[in-house]
């Protein structure tokens, strides 16, 4: 097998059969050794994290499935913390769009002057580019069109899209008193020219709460998955 990019948090290779495989490693995103799914450098390496990502991402994409929601799962090899894949293009260089149910993160970095800390949101859905450099600048909907991006069909199809999976993720986390206050999905086309769901649906990936107390991705998989 051949690697083809070693992200933040996983190794991407590309299959004798021509799909992608995704390494899932023990690497977190953060700083100086506290997580923060928004952040562009690994902050911390915990053992077992990769492991535990990729069961929470398989239940969920299992679930996508069942919805016939269009997404790049083929199937999981937890023990080797691989999950094999649709290989898919990106939107340019690639998008990161979030959905938020409550004002925490960089909306509340960007928006403070006018959102509080845990505002309800309803669902409000906006797209970074995915630049490291840059800190992934947030960019709307008539900018992603103007610079060739996505074009205003895409746009919809991916927001709505981002809504579905959102409150699927939602519910399956409200089943166990947990509440979701945001989530980051990335989406690509397949070889037919399909948007569909990549990459993954972990911790890593969201910002989740019990009575007010934040859940740290390793914990939110073993509720979860166990329950
Ligand atoms: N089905 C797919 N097709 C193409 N690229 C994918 C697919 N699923 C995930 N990716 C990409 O693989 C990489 C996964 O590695 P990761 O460590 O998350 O990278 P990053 O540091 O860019 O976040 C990401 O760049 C993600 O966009
Ligand atoms: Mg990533």
């Amino acid at each position: 097998m051949k690697l083809i990019y070693s992200g933040k948090t996983k190794d991407v290779y590309q299959t004798e059969e021509g799909n992608m495989l995704l390494k899932f490693k023990d690497d977190v995103t953060g700083e100086n050794g506290v997580f923060d799914p928004g952040a562009n450098t690994v902050g911390l390496t915990m053992e077992g994290a990769g492991k535990a990502g990729l069961k929470l991402t398989t239940l969920f994409f299992q679930k996508l499935n069942k919805k016939g929601i269009p997404n790049h799962y083929i199937d999981s090899d937890i023990e080797e913390a691989t999950m094999t894949v649709i290989p898919a293009t990106q939107f340019g260089e690639g998008l990161e769009v979030i959905c938020r149910y409550k004002a925490v993160g960089s909306f509340l970095r960007r928006y403070g002057k006018y959102a509080t800390e845990g505002q309800k949101l309803d669902g409000f859905v906006e797209i970074t580019l995915k630049d490291d450099e840059r800190q992934d600048p947030p960019i709307n909907e008539d900018a992603l069109k103007m610079l060739g991006i996505l074009t205003k069909e895409e746009y919809q199809v991916i927001k709505n899209l981002t809504v579905k999976i959102a409150e699927m993720v939602k519910e399956e986390l409200i089943k166990r008193e947990i509440e979701l206050y945001d989530i980051k999905l990335e989406f690509g086309k397949d070889p037919d020219g399909n948007i569909i769901l990549i990459d993954e649906i972990s911790g890593g990936n969201m910002r989740a709460y019990k009575e007010g107390q934040y859940i740290p991705p390793m914990e939110l998989e073993r509720i979860v998955v166990s329950s």
